[in-house]
C-alpha cells in the first residue's frame, strides 16, 4: 500500500471541480486518508517545488499556487502514486489524454501549462516529503 499527495491547484477549486476530481479519485478505489483546504505560504511553496527552483516557469508556478487555496488530500491505495498521476493525465492539459483529470477537464484556452488542475507525488520519496509538508 502507497500514500501521495493530492492537490487540486487553485483553478481546481476556483472552477467548482474539487467534488468532481475526488469523485474520481474515489471511483478508482483509492482512500482519502485526510483532506483540507489549504491557503499555502511562499515558503510552504517554494520547497515543494524545490526541485524546480532556478526555472522559468518557478517564479510563475508560485505566484499561480499562492493565488488561491488548493485542496491538499492524503491519498492510499496499491502503487497509488504511479496510478494517480496516470489518473491525471499529462502535465500540459491541451495535450492530455482523454479519460484523465487533465484531459477531460483541463482548459485548453492558452492558459499557463501551470494551471492544470492537480498535483500528485512522482515518488515514494516525494511523497513522503511533501505529505510532511502539506499535512505536518
Ligand atoms: P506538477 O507536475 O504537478 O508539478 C510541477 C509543475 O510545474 C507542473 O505540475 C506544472 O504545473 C508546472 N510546470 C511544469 N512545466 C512547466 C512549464 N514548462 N511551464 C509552466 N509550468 C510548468
Amino acid at each position: 500500500m502507497q500514500h501521495t499527495l493530492v492537490l487540486v491547484k487553485p483553478d481546481g477549486v476556483a472552477r467548482g471541480l474539487t467534488g468532481r476530481i475526488l469523485a474520481r479519485i474515489e471511483a478508482k478505489g483509492y482512500v482519502i486518508e485526510d483532506l483540507r483546504l489549504v491557503h499555502p505560504e511562499r515558503a510552504l511553496l517554494e520547497e515543494h517545488y524545490a526541485e524546480h527552483q532556478g526555472k522559468p516557469f518557478f517564479e510563475p508556478l508560485v505566484e499561480f499556487m499562492l493565488s488561491g487555496p488548493s485542496v491538499a488530500v492524503r491519498l492510499s491505495g496499491d502503487r497509488v502514486i504511479e496510478g494517480f498521476r496516470s489518473l491525471a493525465g499529462t502535465t500540459d492539459p491541451t495535450t492530455a489524454a482523454p479519460g484523465t483529470i487533465r484531459g477531460d477537464l483541463g482548459r485548453d484556452w492558452g492558459l499557463p501549462v501551470q494551471q492544470n488542475l492537480v498535483h500528485g507525488s512522482d515518488s515514494e520519496e516525494s511523497s513522503a516529503r511533501e505529505l510532511a509538508l502539506w499535512f505536518g
